[in-house]
């Protein structure tokens, strides 16, 4: 099996195609023939060496995939039979000919639904879907604040958030972008490269505040954001992109942000009734019935045309394709999600 590999840890160019070993598959798994793997901020964060759960060197990044299933365990549900049309979650290796994945990470997806538009899914709108909805619990009539709005997590969460009557602000790296956000049911999109958002929100705000917050920056805007918070207001954490410095990793500035960033006190949440949650992914792979819960619904709402991903653009499912990709996603240039697809 071809896959494309982080050798070690660097720039975009490090990238190397592969033969890898596949293994067996268990009972339960299907193998999947990928047609397009969507590209996250974390696969940046891995090749550079900055992510956690990142496994060891070399490894090939990629979250989510969409394709055909090639070969189904003995134990696989009859809806996820060879041939199938599918999108899943997985956990790295996504960049490959072909993935083995549990069959609860998997979805079916029908013929009217293009695999590029299905690889951009699983992460984004499981994450957005998480963090407005399940725990962030957005009741119609509230104000939320969507920090990285242009982003692949920031648009899927405007995508749910359509028809909640929810009153949606964001946050975006420039005018361009904020004005694309605007123009998609966003009531005020901040330039936070031009302007203190926090402050510009208390002016278009009126001094009144967020009842959620989706934040995935990390130390640089969650004291200003738990300030931003009326009473009984929550904010989500679910991101540091705010270390990431450009296309290698500082782990010297990354661990002054880190030790500088604020602490939070039990007791000013609980006189202030305000929340802090955190999210990650990463560590939600062992929750099944949530897993298999949530990306059926969204299986669900992608089939009935309920949400509709912003596809930015696509490069090939190569190792130039992977580093082109990351390149643009260090630049910033992304409205939306970047897709690697079979050449
Ligand atoms: N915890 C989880 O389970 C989970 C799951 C998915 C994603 N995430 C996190 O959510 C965030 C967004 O992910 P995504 O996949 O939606 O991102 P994405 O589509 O790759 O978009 C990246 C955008 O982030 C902004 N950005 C902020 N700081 C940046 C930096 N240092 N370098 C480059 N871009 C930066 C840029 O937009 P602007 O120009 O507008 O600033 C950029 O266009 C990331 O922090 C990611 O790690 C977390």
């Amino acid at each position: 099996m071809r896959a494309i590999v982080i050798p070690k840890n660097g720039p975009p160019s490090v990238f190397e195609e592969r033969e890898v070993e596949d293994r067996r598959l268990a009972p339960k798994d299907v193998r999947i023939r990928v047609e397009a793997a969507g590209v996250n901020f974390a696969d940046l964060m891995g090749r550079i060496g900055l992510y956690p759960d990142a496994p060891p060197l070399p490894y090939a990044p990629g979250y989510e995939v969409a394709g055909v299933v090639e070969e189904a365990g003995a134990q696989v549900e009859p809806t996820l039979a060879p041939g199938t049309r599918v999108m899943a979650t997985t956990r790295f290796w996504g960049y490959a000919d072909a993935i083995r994945a549990p069959q609860h990470w998997v979805v079916p997806i029908p013929e009217s639904v293009d695999f590029t538009t299905a690889a951009a899914v699983p992460v984004n709108y499981l994450t957005a879907y998480l963090a407005l909805l399940h725990c962030g619990a957005a009741k119609p009539g509230e104000r939320v604040l969507v920090h990285g709005g242009a982003g692949g997590v920031g648009l899927a969460a405007l995508d749910l958030a359509r028809g909640r009557e929810l009153e949606m602000y964001a946050t975006a790296g420039s005018d361009e972008k904020c004005r694309r956000l605007e123009a998609l049911g966003v009531v005020k999109a901040f330039n936070y490269r031009t302007e203190d958002w926090a402050q510009a929100s208390r002016s278009a705000l009126r001094g009144a505040g967020y009842h959620l917050i989706l934040d995935p920056l990390g130390p640089t805007s969650f004291q200003k954001g738990l300030a931003m918070l009326e009473p009984l207001g929550r904010i989500m954490c679910y991101g540091f992109s705010s270390l990431v410095e450009g296309q290698k990793r500082s782990l010297w500035k990354a661990a002054t942000k880190v030790l500088t960033a604020s602490k939070v006190n039990p007791i000013t949440l609980m006189n202030e009734n305000k929340g802090v949650h955190g999210l990650n992914l990463a560590q939600l792979f062992t929750q099944r019935d949530l897993h298999r819960e949530a990306m059926g619904r969204l299986g669900t709402l992608l089939s009935d045309g309920a949400i509709r991903p912003t596809i930015d653009c696509v490069f090939p499912l190569t190792a130039a394709g992977a580093a082109s990709a990351h390149e643009y996603l260090h630049e910033r240039r992304n409205f939306g999600k970047v897709v690697l697809v079979r050449g």
